[in-house]
């Protein structure tokens, strides 16, 4: 890969995607293959910021390869606490891994990180900015459910203001022709307007911003988030806005048989949990996916064939 770092989804060409894609494909078909890819490798996850899938799936994808992992969970238990910059945190820890993912409340962190580390910095999410690694998880799935990431109506629902995962996808899918969004979102949640006017059309991607669900009937692609609490300055603001989208087998009963739910999760109540039993809802597939991409992504930062 032309990248030493993965910050943003940007930094890789739609040809990289699509080879980490294979690559994952391929660890899904043979496991055995990859188990001793990494063996003396090691993953330092330095998780300033809550996390259960993004960490222990990027755990999970080093111990398959082979390889170890070392880190922390929270900045408490690190030496940010005692006033450490991200800087000499990444130098330090480049002194015991091999390659770090790291997760951070301020949008950046990763970047800075990533300009002084001697190994590769993986950025598992910045604030309300990037989360690149999510991105290739989402592409994945939809390449796995679709055959294709192409010529898809995709629908994003929910916080689409501080849902870093949805600008991501957006980045990503705007690459393929024949895509085309509705993005539906209380007025306050829209789409920030950098990514309408720098994406969307930029690459003269058809898209409607829209408060209601008449468009579920045409989806090939849902993609739920949840209302982003933490990001809120007013939790008034929150409290009125986290239920104006939830998604019920009832709602379900007019979108297309081929639909594909998918939710970056974790979820709070944007999904009922009824919708789980339905085969189109993808959601748990995708945080398994994860896991394989993440494998792929860890091979193709350390060079390994
Ligand atoms: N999707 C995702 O980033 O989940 P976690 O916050 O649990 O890592």
């Amino acid at each position: 890969m032309t990248t030493k770092n993965l910050i943003s989804i940007t930094e890789l060409s739609t040809q990289e995607i699509e080879e980490l894609i294979a690559c994952a494909q391929d660890i899904i078909a043979e496991p055995d293959k990859y188990a001793d890819k990494c063996r003396r490798k090691k993953l330092a996850t330095l998780f300033f910021e809550p996390s259960t899938r993004t960490r222990l799936s990027f755990e999970a994808a080093m111990l398959e390869l082979g390889g170890s992992v070392l880190g922390f969970s929270e900045a408490a238990s690190s030496s940010a606490s005692k006033g450490e910059s991200v800087s000499d945190t990444a130098i330090t820890v480049s002194c015991y891994a091999d390659i770090i993912a790291m997760r951070h409340p301020k949008e950046g962190a990763p970047l800075v990180a990533g300009l002084s580390a001697g190994v590769p910095v993986i950025n598992a999410g910045d604030g309300g900015h990037n989360h690149p690694t999510q991105t290739l998880t989402d592409l994945l799935t939809i390449f796995r459910e679709k055959g294709r990431l192409g010529n898809l109506k995709i629908g994003c629902c929910g916080d689409l203001k501080f849902g870093r995962t949805v600008h991501s996808l957006v980045e990503a899918c705007a690459r393929y022709e024949g895509n085309s969004f509705v993005l539906i979102s209380p007025e306050e949640l829209r789409v920030p307007d950098n990514i309408k006017t720098n994406v969307l059309e930029r690459s003269g991607i058809d898209y409607i911003e829209t408060d209601n669900w008449d468009a579920l009937p045409e989806l090939d692609i849902l993609y739920m988030t949840r209302v982003q609490r933490e990001r809120f300055f007013n939790e008034a603001d929150y409290l009125r806005l986290k239920d104006e989208f939830i998604l019920t087998a009832d709602r379900l009963e007019n979108a297309k048989s081929d639909l594909s739910i998918l939710h970056p999760l974790p979820r709070v109540n944007e999904i009922e949990k009824a919708v789980d039993n339905d085969p189109r809802a993808c959601y748990f597939k995708q945080a398994l996916n994860g896991k394989y991409i993440r494998m792929a992504l860890i091979l193709k930062l350390l060079g390994v064939d």
